[in-house]
């Protein structure tokens, strides 16, 4: 084909293109299967390899997804990307009303929105051409996801006019894409996404495009970061505009003059968002007029001329089949409801805890009962009631066990406690939670090393403490169904990176009684090593700020324990790190004195202390004392007789203090 046919062929196929995407995104009413589409990108990406020159940014080719990327870099926002205050109740939407009239008085009017569940983006138009994209991130930085975004088919690549603007949306999965997506991952043995809000996340956060390509994601535009010069003077003007330009705004929003209207399209939301194809999870109510939006302003966070209202946690019946009983990490017997899945708040729902036998008895659960269930936060399903009336007799009522479910010790219930234990300290259930707890991420994180994983270990008797871990081989982890060599390779390096974390990971990955990641990390910044605080006893640990009389005597009988000891031990010949590596903390009291932060030398003959008390003062107020004198010294405290030290902190120019002036500011 010669340059001028295919340059004819390649802008029949663009405009096709475009205009089919646009039939649609924008019009819902597709001319062509997808198949057909398919097809003639498949000829465009051809002739565009061929004729390189007739490659163009906003050719619908570049929405199949470019090359892999090695990482996301930073974008700045041109203005903050600010997030919503929440109206929980008609009460708190009247709230908002009542300090908005105070404001600007009762002339203004009102834009609903529908609040869409998905990943806040801000996007960058130059001369009208698609340049960059980019997610939230702290509201100022975020990151640079452009080749990501290319591939939503909705999100124009060249605007109707040419433009330069800023705007913000919300990119999300629509409810088909999201079922159909986790149909597939299920086939595959893969972990299915939660909801369809992480799926767009784990979509756009992709370092590969041709994977957000393949994940039929959608964007809705609702507002513009500057309206500068646009001639824009209310939100509804500006949502015009965008609409003008080619983007996708939706369509369901409406401008009222009060707060009745308000609430009257958000309590029709209520029951109608369960029809909508795309997940939301509020309201959101803004003030239109651009002037008034600006003369209430903002605070630090969020827009005062604008709120989120969050819907009530949506309710729904079903059947508790059966109750289930997990053993934790301290022995602790946790009854589960297994209940007939349902679906509650954009996922399936199929079990929840009931926490302790108190609470079975409280909401009187019985098997086979019908079951309100609801999801708390709007995240973790919970049994919210029973629904007695819809009783039949063939109920069955639900009784603890006296007995461990895994390895049939009695069951204790430890005084002052609801819940039921198990304290054989060889329990299998205890020690497998052990070590799935030793390998979270908030502990060693080991990547590749999930509850799946530990399980096969454990039950092929690979490994039964923490230890173990780091004696595996390549040959035993082959043996593994579904491992295949590549997650070898990457597991045992995740097991080998571990050995290098800062000691509080450790501390809290050992699962000591009481000690959660903070104050794991309290104690490994107090003690810096782990030989530190092993011999630490009871009083020295509740000297430690933060560390109560209960967790001092968890953590000095844990260490007592002779088994415990050679557990370290042998952690320490795998070589694993037994420090601390992040900073000194600076307590209130330390930070506001003078020597907080500094390295200071003691030199020569002291009258009042001797050098060990007065070290000791200074390190209590978050000095640092050091031997010997350098450019780094900030200080040098001389006595008597003082020789080379204070000859070398004159010639350095560092300051130097007698015992007096060091006294003086001690005793401050
Ligand atoms: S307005 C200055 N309108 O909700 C505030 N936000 O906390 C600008 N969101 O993640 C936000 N739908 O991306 C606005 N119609 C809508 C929205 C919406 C969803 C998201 C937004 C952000 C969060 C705000």
């Amino acid at each position: 084909m010669d340059l001028q046919t295919a340059e004819r062929r390649v802008k029949d196929l663009q405009n096709l293109l475009n205009q089919y995407n646009y039939e649609y995104h924008f019009l819902d009413k597709p001319s062509v299967p997808d198949s057909e589409y398919d097809q003639m990108l498949r000829e465009l990406i051809e002739l565009e390899a061929e004729f390189p020159e007739l490659k163009f940014e906003d050719s619908p080719t570049q929405r199949v997804g470019g090359d892999i990327l090695e990482m996301f870099t930073k974008v700045e926002h041109r203005s903050p990307m600010l997030s919503l205050g929440n109206a929980f109740g008609e009460k708190d939407l009247r709230d908002f009303d009542r300090r908005i009239r105070q404001a600007v008085g009762d002339d203004f009017s009102y834009v609903c929105e529908l609040k869409i569940d998905g990943l806040a983006v801000s996007l960058k138009y130059t001369d009208g051409l698609f340049v960059q994209g980019a997610t939230r991130g702290d509201g100022t930085i975020g990151e640079d996801i452009t080749s990501n975004l290319k591939t939503i088919r909705s999100l124009p690549l060249r605007l109707k006019d040419p433009v330069t603007i800023e705007v913000r949306g919300e990119a999300f999965m629509p409810k088909r894409s999201f079922e159909k997506l986790n149909e597939g991952r299920l086939k595959k043995d893969e972990e299915p996404f939660a909801n369809p809000r992480n799926a767009a996340a784990g979509s756009l956060r992709q370092l590969d495009p041709k994977i957000a390509a393949s994940r039929n994601l959608d964007v809705f535009l609702y507002g513009i970061a500057d309206v500068g010069e646009t001639g824009v003077q209310s939100h509804s003007d500006g949502l015009d505009l965008l609409e003008q330009l080619g983007f996708r705004t939706n369509k369901e929003r409406r401008k009222t003059s009060d707060i009745e209207g308000v609430i009257e399209y958000v309590n029709g939301w209520v029951e109608k968002r369960a029809n909508l194809p795309y997940d939301i999870d509020g309201i959101v109510i803004k003030v239109d007029s651009l002037e008034q939006q600006k003369s209430l302003g903002t605070t630090a966070k969020s827009p005062r001329w604008a709120v989120a209202y969050k819907f009530p946690a949506e309710e729904v019946v079903t059947t508790l089949k059966t109750i289930e009983l997990s053993v934790g990490r301290t022995g602790v017997i946790t009854p589960t409801a297994i209940l007939e899945p349902v679906r509650v708040a954009g996922t399936t729902v199929q079990r929840a805890s009931l926490h302790n036998e108190d609470l079975i008895r409280e909401k009187d659960i019985k098997l086979g009962d019908q079951v309100v269930v609801k999801k708390a936060g709007d995240i973790i399903p919970e049994v919210v009631n029973v629904l007695t009336e819809r009783r039949t007799g063939e109920e069955i009522e639900f009784k603890m066990p006296t007995h461990c479910p895994a390895c049939e010790s009695d069951l204790v219930r430890l005084e002052g406690e609801v819940a039921l234990r198990c304290i054989n300290p060889k329990c299998p259930a205890q020690i497998q939670e052990g070590l799935i707890h030793f390998v979270s991420r908030t502990a060693m994180n080991i990547d590749g090393l999930g509850e799946r994983v530990v399980s096969q270990l454990f039950a092929e008797k690979l490994i039964k403490d923490v230890a173990d871990l780091y004696k595996l081989t390549k040959e035993q982890l082959l043996g593994l169904e579904r491992m295949g060599e590549k997650s070898v390779t990457n597991l045992l390096k995740a097991i080998e990176n571990s050995k290098v974390n800062s000691l509080e990971k450790l501390v809290f990955g050992l699962g000591i009684r009481h000690v959660g990641a903070k104050a794991a990390k309290t104690l490994a910044q107090e003690f810096e090593t782990m030989d530190r605080l092993m011999e630490a006893d009871q009083e020295q640990l509740t000297a430690v700020n933060e560390i109560g009389e209960k967790m001092a005597e968890a953590v000095s009988t844990y260490f007592s324990n002779e088994e415990v000891r050679s557990l370290i031990n042998e952690l320490k010949t795998a070589g694993v790190n037994m420090e601390y590596k992040g900073p000194k903390p600076i307590n209130a009291a330390q930070s506001d004195s003078v020597f907080a932060g500094k390295t200071i030398v003691l030199t020569g003959k002291l009258e009042q202390l001797t050098r060990g008390e007065a070290q000791e003062q200074i390190e209590a107020l978050g000095g640092k004392v050091s031997g010997s004198v350098s450019k780094k010294t900030d200080l040098v405290i001389a006595g008597e007789e003082a020789g080379s030290k204070l000859a070398k902190a004159e010639t350095l120019g560092i300051e130097v203090w007698n015992e007096a002036r060091m006294l003086e500011e001690l005793n401050q």
